[in-house]
């Protein structure tokens, strides 16, 4: 942050918490702060910035500055004209959550250099042993430790003849010329003061500018750097791995790329690019290049990160899935026109349709969530394009690194678009010469921006860990592909007609069948010291029944599974008796008599049954025993849509019922952005 108006350090310092409990949901185990000890302009070098560090949530780390602060005598009163603070949330990787292994990361005594790192450094055990032998010693388990003390190395190398000669930014290019993996980084550095330098590789980082003139932001229009930095106004600086933590405070940002080093400096910012490769001596980089480039304007507003009426993230986005899916097929479906012909328009796509019809096969690569919500989507893929369609889970395709061809379309599901594992994947793909194309809900993220083509979910930010509304419009998006690509099959018309017609519909139905609430809230009670949930489906559904138990066990701490009810007689139906529950899925599709069999072969073992079913269908499927969850009924295709609905909120009152905290589960996080 720079000012040129003077702000008080309670000021910076609930600014700087406010931005951690926006990106909360990417990692909460353990957070830290760095602000000035001093506001003497310029601080003297010697002056050290302060560090606070804790284990915990973010209201943990408040505590602990403000008990530090109380016991310490330190002014929250006084007031800074310039400041440069730092913060992070943490997710742990390298080491357990712990005061020690938490970011701020440091060089050592005297905090000389101070680092935030989001991803991962794969070398970091290379570096740290140079590190020991040159006689630096480590207090972390962490891969970030080694980037302070590297930059320590490269600096008192730099002055070692004497004064000090080298700049920030100097010392940042040469650490980046060291360090393997991803990441995206903020230093900080009691021989700089009021200054930070940021840089990245591989993981997200944003530049956010607030500009108040006389005393308030009228929203002036920015075309170039320029203007960020010379027009004498005062200003607020924000770098962020993430808008949620900007938009309430601007929303002109700057989406720093890969290899550039952002240095804030008394107000101003230049950007410099880092480029890849080595100078005439083996060694050194070539000159580094300034950056120009026109800021973008977020399109998020403020309302939609706060939680409304609702008590969890998690509740709001389930509830608002009819308003999501709305604004996913918004503009894309059109019906009418004299000769009432429906079709769907993908802007992002419709360039590569072509391509993507003569491809060899389609593959679908994803993890958690999003995996799941392609593998819903598959089947009325192969259908309608007629092409083979097969799944991938990221991690486990580069783990075979299993063969990609150059006429594969590989698609990329991912609700934040930066997925390490989805984007390692997508990297392999493009090497390998597949068409890639992105379903994304991060509009700027790397797979939108590293894929060949693409569609935007549209679903505005989703902040609950667990994905919901994400999930709904991943399958709606990939249905809409499908459509898309069938599009000039005219023996498939009546179908893909009667497929739009019910997409009109899905938002309504949606709506219905979320006054299940309080029903999933009931069956949630009588579930709630359950061991173990077992799921089943089948065909459209056998993806409603992996998404089902990963919401149960991601949320709720409970055993859950999904099972391939074609699978029930392989296995899993030793584990029936008349104590585990389970859900069968058994609405009316091409499936529909098979899942009747299913249901009478565990009833015949005194299963204990809760059966999912097609409004009026009860009696039908279970003959008036066992509990039954009844849907409203859609096209077979967008079935998936609909039934997943009870099974998340049935997640989310168990978890709230077992005690647990729905919107930010044990040991997960949002974006998983190392391998
Ligand atoms: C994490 C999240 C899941 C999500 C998965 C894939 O594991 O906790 O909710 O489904 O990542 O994330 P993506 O952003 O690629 O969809």
């Amino acid at each position: 942050l720079n000012y040129d108006v003077s702000r008080d350090r309670r000021y910076i310092l609930e600014l700087l918490f406010n931005g951690l409990r926006r990106l909360e949901y990417r990692g909460y185990d353990s957070a830290g702060i760095s602000i000035d000890s001093s506001s003497i302009h310029p601080p003297s070098h010697h002056d050290s910035p302060l560090v606070f560090r804790q284990e915990g949530n973010i209201e943990s780390l408040v505590k602990s500055v403000y008990q530090e602060v109380s016991a310490t005598d330190l002014n929250l009163e006084e007031s800074f004209s310039v400041h440069a603070g730092i913060a992070h949330t943490r997710w742990a990787t390298h080491g357990e959550p712990a005061p020690r292994n938490s970011h701020p990361q440091s060089s050592g005594a005297g905090n000389d250099f101070l680092v935030v790192h989001n991803g991962v450094i794969t070398n970091y055990e290379v570096l740290k042993q140079s590190l020991l032998r040159h006689g630096y010693t480590f207090e972390s388990e962490t891969d970030t430790e080694v980037i302070p003390k590297l930059a320590k190395f490269v600096f008192d190398k730099a002055n070692e003849g004497g004064d000090q000669t080298v700049t920030f930014s100097e010392v940042v290019l040469e650490v980046m010329r060291h360090l393997e993996g991803a990441y995206a980084l903020i230093f900080k550095s009691r021989h700089y003061p009021n200054e930070l330098i940021a840089c990245k590789r591989g993981s997200p980082l944003l530049l956010g500018v607030k500009e108040f003139t006389e005393g308030q932001n009228k929203g002036t229009s920015y075309n170039d750097m320029k203007f960020i930095s010379k027009n004498g106004h005062p200003k607020e600086l924000f770098l962020s791995s993430d808008p949620h933590a900007l938009v309430e405070h601007t929303k002109k940002v700057l989406v720093i790329e890969d290899g550039e080093v952002v240095n804030i400096k008394d107000g101003g910012v230049t950007i410099l690019k880092f480029e890849h490769g080595k100078g005439s001596d083996g060694k050194s980089l070539s000159r580094p290049a300034s950056v120009q480039r026109a800021l973008s304007i977020l399109e998020m507003e403020v309302e939609q990160i706060n939680k409304g009426k609702y008590e969890h993230y998690m509740q709001k986005e389930i509830h608002e899935q009819p308003e999501s899916l709305t604004t996913t097929m918004r503009g894309r479906l059109i019906r009418g026109g004299s000769s009432k012909r429906k079709s769907v328009l993908l802007g992002g796509l419709k360039d590569h349709l072509k391509t993507i019809r003569r491809s060899r096969r389609i593959v679908f690569i994803g993890c958690g969530t999003s995996y799941n919500a392609a593998l819903a989507a598959r089947p009325i893929l192969e259908e309608l394009s007629g092409i083979p369609v097969m799944m991938e889970i990221a991690s486990d395709l580069l783990d075979r690194q299993a063969p990609i061809y150059r006429d594969d379309t590989i698609i990329f599901v991912s609700q934040s678009g930066e997925t390490a594992d989805t984007l390692n994947a997508l990297e392999y793909a493009l090497e390998n010469g597949a068409l890639c194309v992105g379903i994304t809900n991060t509009v700027g993220s790397a797979i939108a921006r590293n894929t060949h083509c693409g569609v935007h979910l549209n679903a505005g930010s989703e902040i609950g860990v667990a994905s919901t509304k994400a999930y709904t419009s991943q399958i709606v998006v990939m249905a809409m592909v499908a459509l898309a690509i069938g599009a000039d099959t005219i023996s498939s018309k009546p179908r893909r007609e009667a497929i739009i017609e019910s997409l009109l519909n899905l938002p309504g139905k949606v709506r219905e069948v979320l006054k299940l609430d309080q029903e999933m809230k009931d069956l949630a009670k009588s579930l709630i010291s359950e061991q173990s949930l077992l799921m089943f489906g089948r065909g459209y559904n056998y993806a409603t029944a992996l998404e089902g138990a990963l919401k149960v066990k991601e949320v709720a701490l409970m055993h859950s599974e999904g099972i391939l009810a074609g699978e029930m007689k392989h296995g899993p139906l030793a584990l029936v008796d008349e104590n585990l529950p389970i859900v069968v899925i058994a609405t009316r599709d091409q499936c529909f008599s098979k899942q009747q069999s299913v249901i009478q072969q565990l009833k015949a073992r005194k299963g204990r049954l809760i059966v999912m079913c097609t409004e009026g269908d009860a009696a039908a499927v279970c003959g008036g025993s066992g509990r039954v969850i009844e849907v409203p009924l859609v096209v077979d295709c967008l079935q998936p849509v609909v039934n997943i609905v009870p099974l998340q909120l049935l997640a989310y009152h168990l978890t709230v019922l077992r005690g647990y905290n729905v919107d930010q589960p044990r040991n997960l996080a949002k974006s998983v952005t190392t391998e």
